[in-house]
This record gives C-alpha cells, sequence and structure tokens, in this order.
C-alpha cells in the first residue's frame, strides 16, 4: 500500500498527539482485552490493597515511560522496518498502560501524578539514544526490556498472592517485554557499555521508588 511521506510537521504534530494520548486519564482503550478479564475479584485487606496499588502504580508509570521512549525512538528511527517495529511495540505498550490504568481504578487508587515527566524524561532518553543509530537505540531497547521482565518477577513476588488480577496483568506484559527484547536483539541490537546499564538501572530505581508512592 502506498502510504504519504510524512513531513516534519506531521510527525511533530503526531508526537504531541501521542503525548497527550499516553499522559491523559483514561488513557482510551486497549487493542486486547485485558489478561485480568475473567479473572476472580478477591477480597484484599486495606493494607494488601494499598500495597498492590503502590506496585501497579509504579507499572503504570512505566508504561508511561515505555511509550515516552518507543515514541521517542520511533520519531527519530532510521530504518522505517525498525521504526514500525517500534511503533507496533508502543502500541502493546499501550495495551499495558490501560490494563494498568484499569487495575488501579479497581484497587481504588491514581496513577503517578508524575506521569509529564515520567514521559518526557523517557521521550528525550528515546530520541537522544535514536540520534546514536539505530543499533544503539535497540540496545537501549533490549536492555530496558531485560531490566523490565527482572522488575516485574520481582513484582510478581511481592504482590499479594490473593491479588490474582494483578498478578494476570503483570504476567502478561512480562511475556510481552520478553519478546520486544528479544525483538530488538534479532533486530541488530548494539550490546550496551556496562555504565550505561548501571545508569538505566539507577534511573529506574529512583522512578519505581518515587511512583510507589505519588
Ligand atoms: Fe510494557
Ligand atoms: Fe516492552
Amino acid at each position: 500500500m502506498h502510504e504519504r511521506q510524512l513531513t516534519p510537521l506531521d510527525r511533530f504534530l503526531s508526537g504531541v498527539n501521542d503525548a497527550l494520548r499516553t499522559v491523559a486519564v483514561p488513557a482510551g482503550r486497549s487493542a486486547r482485552q485485558s489478561p485480568a478479564e475473567g479473572v476472580a475479584e478477591t477480597d484484599l485487606s486495606t493494607r494488601a490493597k494499598t500495597h498492590a496499588a503502590g506496585l501497579m502504580r509504579v507499572n503504570h508509570a512505566g508504561e508511561i515511560a515505555a511509550q515516552g521512549l518507543y515514541q521517542g525512538h520511533a520519531a527519530v528511527a532510521r530504518d522505517p522496518a525498525i521504526s514500525e517495529q517500534m511503533q507496533h511495540a508502543a502500541d502493546e505498550e499501550f495495551d499495558h498502560l490501560a490494563w494498568c490504568e484499569q487495575r488501579l481504578a479497581e484497587l481504588d487508587a491514581e496513577p503517578s501524578r508524575l506521569s509529564p515527566f515520567w514521559y518526557a524524561g523517557s521521550f528525550a532518553m528515546g530520541t537522544a539514544s535514536g540520534l546514536l543509530g539505530d543499533r544503539w537505540s535497540l540496545g537501549f531497547i533490549a536492555e530496558t526490556e531485560r531490566q523490565v521482565c527482572e522488575h516485574l518477577t520481582g513484582h510478581l513476588q511481592r504482590l499479594p498472592q490473593e491479588d490474582a488480577r494483578s498478578r494476570a496483568i503483570v504476567s502478561q506484559m512480562r511475556d510481552d517485554e520478553r519478546r520486544h527484547g528479544e525483538n530488538a536483539v534479532d533486530a541488530g541490537a548494539a550490546e550496551l557499555p556496562q555504565p550505561i546499564r548501571k545508569l538505566m538501572q539507577l534511573t529506574s530505581k529512583i522512578m519505581t521508588k518515587t511512583a510507589y508512592r505519588i
């Protein structure tokens, strides 16, 4: 199918639209049904509910950041096939965002108040690594997804056992993130230097600690 070439202004306006769509609540409908669909709600103690909400707020903030990262990468990707792969991953990340938001509402909690900040910071990082070239951009994605998988595994250990709905969501997200990482490696991701990987870990630690509360 023939597609019209996008001008820089088209790209900019579509970027603004993506940003507003991401940080707006409600985020909109997910393309895929939530994995929590059909999983029975359980009675959670106040303490368990607050803890689950804190963890799901962190995951929601992570998905806001994922939108920023992928959209940042896609905006500057040189190879159209890679840009398209990133856009496809961003669409799946959007499902994650909507699922987390829905779960937060069920837990009577709200997303992080710092969402615009998480988005802007990660969009800047995505664009910056993208400008270094597709191999580095893919390397950044592969490493991010690897760290996110580890993080989600940690959450599956920390989420209350009885909170089956949150667990179903996190588990599906982890499967998707693993695939995103593998796809980035297959597409030719460069291995990031150790100091950069450490810095990424530190940044996500700050984000997870903050978003658990605000
Ligand atoms: Fe995700
Ligand atoms: Fe992902």
